[in-house]
């Protein structure tokens, strides 16, 4: 063994600098308290004076919440700094983040602190702006809380603004954290794929982390749905009673929602983009804008928070939201592929015969080298086909304008058929990843929303669309697959940019549109419920709520969707039996009846009907126009769950109680001997009376039927239709005397 020995010249070990830790001070701050209030709910944010923002509370409204400026903080907490309002990767935080930056030195450590807040009132919104900082990074954020007042609704959403000389990587940059505390947390949350969209489940939640996530690019909600119920101190859902918290996430790209609940038996909710594959680069002086949260809170069960986002995404969260759409027959079921101009004139005949208001031309108008003759070709080349429509949209448009129809048509402006003249003249538009095979789903390719070029290009099609006759009422745009062999040629080696700049690029063509075209109504469709989110709502008007149009089926898919969704939304058409996707039979009145609880349509070839069935039809359309304002502006009671037996019931009721439309059904066979279901009717006034008409009936469901009751009778047993059959209904007007 040799040694070497190192001499080192004492000039030098006095040049090697000593390793000092220097803090950065961080200033005191007053103790303060910040309530963000609604009418009946606050959250409340409290101060430390070491510049912690804490979350004390969200629920019921407080009087006086400045109380919790006794509340210490506990510096001892080795387990994390629970209840930070917008946790962060760093310092005393262990658990999982709202922010996690990585900085251009390697760091991860962000600790924020409160620098000010701001708050101002527009037009019965309430906007507070708190502004955070990393002392050491000049790292800020600013959490924008926007409060409907008498919506009890509370958006908030996070601007985060990289303060330092070097760009940084937001790893995760969630819109918002709420800290919940309760004894038991019930999540109820919304699942599906394609034909069973909206489905819902409830499960009481456990230590550590729940996530729903979206990684499907496009298409995000055919899957998880990014909105839930939080029901606290329960392991039961209910509609009418008990805290519940409701949450949807504005967002139309993969998306994250997690519920951790802590050694504490704290529950932190996360709600934002899912940072997968998304590691997003901020530039020095760059600032990143999170899509919004949307959060109620009602002691009415899910039935009060249901109302609560209703009554808020009427007035704000949906475009044209609460305003009545017209009644329409969609061409898909009735024709698919195969028509003529000639097919399409039978149909709006008989669509104007029916009392109905529109047409709309699905699937199947487009292509020329390509004819879209069926799903393997066609999308991309949106040119009228000639051979199939000689003459022309704008035939077609006029005619329905002529019989009295409004007239709307499909488009896919996303997608691209590799057979079409687009996919061979820009295939650099292609979402794709350097050498890998670019997968097809429905014979079809994405195309690059994170590319500008691309971005004009899908905007061309909706505007050359609506040139093609004047006065096009309607779109249906739809978005058939979702993302794979995901990357952009346009983004080079910043493919982190990818999923968060698609959903971007496609709301920036959404806003063009809307700017643009402000009065046509845009259905967003995406191979049904695969786009219902109120980041796509903020421009579109209604959506294809599934493409399973079986009765049955939308029983509780439409139930599920109303828990977040409001009805104005919720297109639902009558279809053909045998039911084209599930092969279910139910009778045509059932179907009516079910359909008449959203935006009704008919989806199927009228000529078919028998003279019988064309009675039953013009008068279901006739009565329902007669209460449709109902639908898209009162206030939805759910009076049966259909998961709770063989009946299903809901009602609307006008915001001053004066009218109301009751929707009752049997969807499971009841024998007769056991006896009938009795409806607890809610929402009505308990002293007025009202007089109860059944619509569409040969033969009366109820015994009361055309006489007035109370409405404390109603609500409290006497209302008890006959519906023993299997797939028996009876619908009800209610109007005050
Ligand atoms: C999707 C839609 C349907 C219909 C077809 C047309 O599946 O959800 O309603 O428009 O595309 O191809």
């Amino acid at each position: 063994m040799s040694l070497v020995l190192v001499l080192v010249p004492a000039n030098a070990q006095k040049k090697a600098k000593k390793f000092v830790h220097e803090t950065v001070a961080i200033p005191q701050v007053e103790r303060r308290v910040i309530p963000i209030e609604t009418q009946n709910t606050s959250l409340v944010l409290l101060v430390h004076p070491n510049g912690h923002l804490e979350t004390v509370h969200y629920g019921a409204k407080l009087s006086h919440p400045e109380q919790f400026l006794a509340k210490g903080v506990n510096t001892e907490d080795y387990n994390g700094f629970r209840g930070a309002t917008y946790p962060a990767t760093g310092g005393r935080y262990i658990n999982e983040p709202a922010l996690h930056v990585k900085y251009a030195d390697g760091n991860h450590n962000t600790e924020l602190y409160y620098t000010g807040h701001s708050v101002r009132y527009t037009n019965g919104c309430i906007t507070t702006v708190i502004g955070l900082k990393d002392y050491v990074t000049a790292l800020e954020v600013k959490l924008v809380y926007d409060a409907f007042e008498k919506e009890n609704v509370i958006v908030s959403h996070t601007e985060i603004l990289n303060g330092g000389k070097k760009p940084v990587q937001l790893l995760n940059y969630a819109s918002s954290s709420l800290y919940i505390d309760a004894d038991e947390y019930l999540l109820t949350h919304f699942y599906g794929a394609w034909a069973t969209d909206m489905q819902m489940e409830s499960e009481v939640l456990g230590h550590d982390m729940k996530v729903i996530e979206s990684r499907r690019g496009t298409q995000n909600t055919q899957g998880n749905n990014p909105s839930f119920l939080l029901s606290l101190d329960t392991k039961e859902l209910s509609e009418t009673t008990g805290e519940v918290i409701a949450g949807a996430l504005a967002w139309s790209g993969n998306f994250r929602l997690s519920f951790e609940k802590d050694d504490a038996h704290r529950l932190n909710i996360l709600a934002g983009i899912s940072p997968h594959a998304s590691a997003y680069p901020l530039k020095a002086g760059a600032t990143f804008v999170t899509p919004e949260m949307i959060y109620t809170w009602s002691a009415e069960g899910a039935g009060g928070a249901s109302r609560n986002l209703h009554r808020w995404a009427r007035n704000y969260g949906v475009y044209g939201g609460g305003q009545v759409n017209p009644t329409l027959l969609n061409s898909w079921e009735g024709a698919y592929f195969t028509f003529n101009t000639e097919t399409l004139l039978r149909m709006m005949d008989d669509a104007a015969g029916m009392g109905l208001e529109m047409f709309v031309l699905d699937d199947g108008w487009f292509g020329n080298n390509y004819p879209r003759n069926n799903d393997d070709a066609g999308l991309g080349d949106w040119e009228v086909n000639v051979s199939k429509l000689p003459e022309g949209i704008d035939f077609l448009a006029q005619h329905a304008h002529d019989k009295g129809l409004k007239f709307g048509i499909w488009i896919e402006p996303e997608m691209v058929n590799p057979q079409s003249d687009l996919a061979h003249a820009h295939p650099e538009w292609v979402v794709q990843s350097p050498g890998r095979e670019i997968y097809q789903g429905r014979n079809q390719w994405v195309l690059d929303l994170s590319n500008p070029a691309v971005e004009d290009f899908v905007f061309g099609i909706f505007d050359r669309t609506m040139q093609l006759a004047p006065n096009i009422d309607y779109i249906k745009w739809d978005c058939n697959r979702v993302i794979q062999s995901f990357g952009s040629p346009y983004l080079k080696a910043e493919q982190d940019r990818f999923y968060v700049e698609y959903t971007q690029g496609l709301y920036n063509v959404m806003r063009r549109i809307r700017e643009k075209y402000p009065r046509v109504i845009v259905q967003c469709c995406s191979s049904g419920g695969g786009r219902v989110d109120y980041g796509a709502l903020k421009y579109c008007n209604e959506v294809w709520t599934s493409d399973n149009t079986d009765a049955l089926s939308r029983v509780y898919m439409q139930y599920a969707q109303t828990m977040i969704y409001p009805a104005c939304i919720m297109a639902s058409h009558v279809s053909t039996v045998p039911n084209h996707q599930t092969g279910n039979v139910t009778p045509l009145k059932f179907r009516f009846d079910i359909a008449c609880a959203g935006r009704l349509g008919l989806e199927l070839q009228p000529k078919y009907f028998t003279d019988q069935d064309r009675a039953t039809v013009d008068r279901c359309i006739a009565s329902y126009k007669q209460y449709r304002d109902l639908v898209f502006s009162g206030d939805l009671y759910r009076i049966a769950s259909p998961f709770d037996g063989s009946y299903y019931g809901l009602m609307y009721v006008s915001p001053d109680k004066k009218r109301a439309v009751v929707y009752t059904y049997c969807i499971h066979f009841e024998p007769r001997t056991v006896g009938g279901k009795v409806f607890r009717l809610q929402g009505l006034d308990p002293a007025c009376k009202y007089k109860v008409v059944e619509q569409n009936v040969d033969r009366s469901c109820w015994w009361g039927n055309g006489q007035a009751f109370t409405g404390d009778f109603l609500m409290g047993g006497g209302f008890d239709p006959t519906l023993y059959g299997l797939y028996s209904s009876a619908v009800f007007v209610l109007e005050a005397e």
